[in-house]
């Protein structure tokens, strides 16, 4: 499932007519740890039945991330070798939330740690990249230890500043995806993890609207309810990278959906009369 959907795809991306196109990055290093980081997502199974669905939630989010990245890197054009390590960074990106939520029980960092970090620990313990030139381990560390910060810092090398980017875009088209499954599903068929337990109540914060109208991205740590949680999640428009990532968002009504779940007052209003606009001033 997870595992063959994953490999069938990153096979299938690599070798199209079994020529070997990267330089960088040989085929049997790419195939080698994909395989061990799926033996490695794969051996967390839990006999709670919310704990597993949310491994199968993460195992999901992987596979599709892994998908979108390869979407958006192809859209830019970019080299074969930088396909790859997109599709890499992906699969790793939040290898970390496996151990979080058998640890903690929570997907919420500010009450266990920064899942970015876990992700790089497992990384560096289990040495699946040490065979990768030192270039091509830098930007998968630092993308995937970007991938969650609430900015790239302008002054990283080029590279690390696109692999951040495609993570990021790739991450937040899939989070919108769930998100927005989710409002759609009955109160007591919620998953409390994903919405990290943020409490549900129809009260928004006054500083996470006042963030989302002036065209900024709430920090995670300021959320206290689930509607303050969809505003985030209507402001992730305002940190998207790519035309491809707009017109996604744009076709998907992510925004439209985002407002539907929420209760109606000028606040909301503003809110996604702000975020719409910049999605359509992006696609123009
Ligand atoms: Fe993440």
């Amino acid at each position: 499932m997870a595992r063959q959907t994953i490999l069938n795809k990153t096979m299938n991306n690599e070798m199209p007519n079994n020529e070997i196109i990267a330089s960088d990055i040989s085929t049997e290093d790419y195939n080698t740890i994909c395989n061990k980081v799926l033996d490695y997502i794969l051996s967390f199974t839990n006999e709670d039945e919310t704990t597993q669905k949310n491994f199968i939630l993460k195992r999901e989010h992987t596979n599709r991330v892994t998908g979108y990245s390869e979407v958006l890197s192809r859209n830019l054009g970019i080299e074969q070798d930088d396909v790859l390590t997109a599709q890499l960074i992906a699969l790793m990106h939040d290898i970390g939330r496996f151990n979080q939520l058998e640890q903690y029980n929570t997907f919420n960092d500010s009450q266990s740690e920064d899942h970015a970090q876990m992700a790089l620990d497992i990384i560096r313990e289990k040495r699946w990249i040490n065979n990768l030139p030192d270039h091509v381990q830098e930007y998968i560390i630092k993308a995937i230890y970007y991938h969650n910060k609430l900015f790239v810092p302008k002054n990283e090398n080029e590279k690390t500043v696109l692999h951040s980017r495609i993570i990021r875009d790739a991450d937040k088209i899939d989070i919108l995806d769930i998100a927005i499954k989710e409002y759609q599903k009955k109160p007591g068929d919620r998953n409390d993890k994903f919405t990290l337990e943020l409490e549900e109540k129809p009260q928004t914060t006054k500083n996470i609207v006042k963030a989302v109208i002036n065209g900024k991205l709430p920090d995670k740590k300021n959320l206290k309810t689930v509607n303050d949680f969809k505003l985030m999640q209507m402001a992730y428009v305002y940190d998207i990278n790519y035309k491809k990532t707009f017109s996604i968002i744009n076709q998907k009504q992510y925004l439209k959906q985002l407002f539907d779940s929420l209760p109606k007052n000028d606040d909301v209003f503003e809110a996604y009369r702000k975020t719409k606009i910049h999605v359509e001033n992006q696609l123009i």
